[in-house]
């Protein structure tokens, strides 16, 4: 820690807090993050006792000859970007909640006031940079013996540190994923009892935390801590629903919940893609929405993933994630996901790959990716028996594709060129001469050249009763 603390900024923050006589501190994720040897942070908190503000202009002063910072004068805050890193400085500060937001009223105080008012005991962490302290650690709620053991404790009673910040609870989860801790019983307990204060927090910053549960190295921890305690359904109710098996007739079908989640878990090994990785949360959402018992057959999910690609932008659009090619792409993989399956498991035609090539174009290694995620058999020899039919798929696709060029394709006749043959004006009729060139590349028809798709176009449009002019 010492070692961390000899960066020239500690030694400016340092000399200026004793010039300003103000008792300062680097406090909160730095430290911890340090502590933990996670990378190198590059946000500083700093606390002092006194004006924040009045610190970060006189270390911009030293570092940069002007005492230029951004202020918030609302939260009493000012920021410092130096180099890579981002400094911000606060007064020591008391907060008392009221009990419908989490915008706390807030007065001056101690450093200790400070510390209380923090989410986990190890975000309470303060280094003192005075000279005459350098490097004192002030750790008053054992937040180094949690740092140590892997726990998740809040330093006041858990009820109050919730409730007056609920957006906590999101936090409590993601640290506890992020770090793969423990989070303390009544810790626990207290989040199942304010669960339903989730609502008066922004849909973005719950998708924030969320979205940082998804990119750990093991989300479903996270998912499963969210589920247990009920946070999850106040904000991702089709998610809950996946949870739960049925029985009819002694046949029954897997846990889409902990399916799911093993899919994210097996997907997460290969790609940190956010995306991706809501892709495989996503691919079977609608499985409770299709789910029918058919006599003779057992439990079927018909469509699930058609259905569930319709679900995609109407959750993406609660949630508040990005309304864009993002979503298109996560729709996009959710519809396509069952199509390799059924390629690995048939007799494979020229066609059936084609078509693959053309609708997954460039997302084609990610939906393999997800489709190899989502064999979640215990029974060993069939996970092997289905990743070597994938494999053979692959190859396939790979064949098809040094042959046809299918993938990033464009059909080799537009529409404007259709128009100017026969001399027609836009219409339904250009589209769906536009189509059936298309389907005929498709379905190995014609082979994907310029002149045989045009031959074939003067065809289609004789049909029509149309001739080249
Ligand atoms: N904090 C808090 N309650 C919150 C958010 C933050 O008490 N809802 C405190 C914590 O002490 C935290 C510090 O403010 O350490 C800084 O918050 P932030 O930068 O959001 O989090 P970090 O702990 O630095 O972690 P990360 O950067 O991973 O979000």
């Amino acid at each position: 820690m010492i070692q961390h603390l000899q960066h020239k900024i500690f030694k400016c923050i340092s000399e200026c807090a004793d010039e300003l006589g103000l008792e300062t501190y680097v406090i909160g994720g730095y430290v911890r993050d340090v502590l933990l040897k996670r990378k190198e942070p590059k946000d500083i908190d700093i606390v002092c006792v006194g004006s924040g503000i009045e610190l970060a202009k006189k270390v911009a002063h030293k570092l940069h000859g002007k005492p230029k910072v951004q202020v918030f004068k609302n939260f009493g805050t000012a920021m410092l970007n130096h180099k890579d890193l981002e400094i911000e400085f606060v007064g020591a500060r008391k907060e008392s909640y009221q009990k419908d937001s989490r915008k706390p009223s807030v007065e001056n105080g101690s450093l200790e006031d400070d510390q209380n008012r923090r989410d986990f005991t190890i975000n309470t962490l303060a280094l003192c940079l005075n000279k005459h302290r350098f490097g004192e650690l002030l750790d008053p709620f054992n937040g180094i013996s949690d740092l140590e053991k892997g726990i998740i404790r809040t330093p006041l009673d858990p009820d109050i540190t919730y409730s007056d910040d609920p957006l906590r609870m999101m936090r409590a989860v993601r640290f506890a994923t992020q770090l793969n801790f423990t989070i303390e019983q009544s810790s626990i307990e207290a989040i199942e009892r304010n669960a339903k204060r989730l609502e008066i927090i922004s849909q973005e910053r719950i998708i924030d935390e969320l979205n940082k549960i998804i990119l750990a190295q093991t989300p479903s921890k996270g998912f499963k801590i969210l589920f247990n305690t009920k946070l999850l359904h106040q904000f991702f109710p089709e998610f809950v629903e996946l949870y739960g098996v049925e029985v009819i007739k002694g046949k029954k079908h897997k846990d889409n919940f902990y399916h799911t989640l093993e899919v994210l878990e097996n997907l997460s090994k290969n790609t940190d893609n956010l995306w991706l990785r809501w892709a495989a949360l996503l691919h079977d959402i609608a499985k409770p929405e299709t789910k029918r018992f058919e006599e003779g057959h057992g439990w079927t999910f018909h469509g699930h993933e058609f259905i569930g690609s319709k679900m995609v932008p109407i959750i993406f659009k609660r949630l508040k994630l990005p309304l864009n090619e993002k979503m298109k792409y996560v729709q996009k993989l959710v519809l396509l996901h069952l199509r390799p399956i059924v390629l690995s498991k048939d007799f494979i035609s020229d066609s059936a790959l084609r078509r693959l090539l053309f609708d997954a174009g460039e997302d084609l290694e990610d939906l393999m990716l997800l489709c190899e995620a989502d064999i979640t058999s215990k029974n060993e020899k069939k996970v092997k028996r289905f990743l070597n039919n994938f494999q053979i798929v692959r190859q396939k696709l790979k064949d098809i594709e040094e042959l046809d060029h299918i993938r990033n394709w464009q059909p080799p006749i537009s529409g404007a060129l259709i128009m100017n043959t026969f001399d027609i004006q836009p219409g339904k009729i250009v589209g769906e001469i536009k189509n059936q060139i298309r389907e005929a590349i498709l379905d190995g028809i014609i082979p994907n050249e310029y002149d045989k798709a045009y031959n074939y176009m003067l065809e289609k449009g004789k049909e029509q009763g149309l001739e080249k002019q």
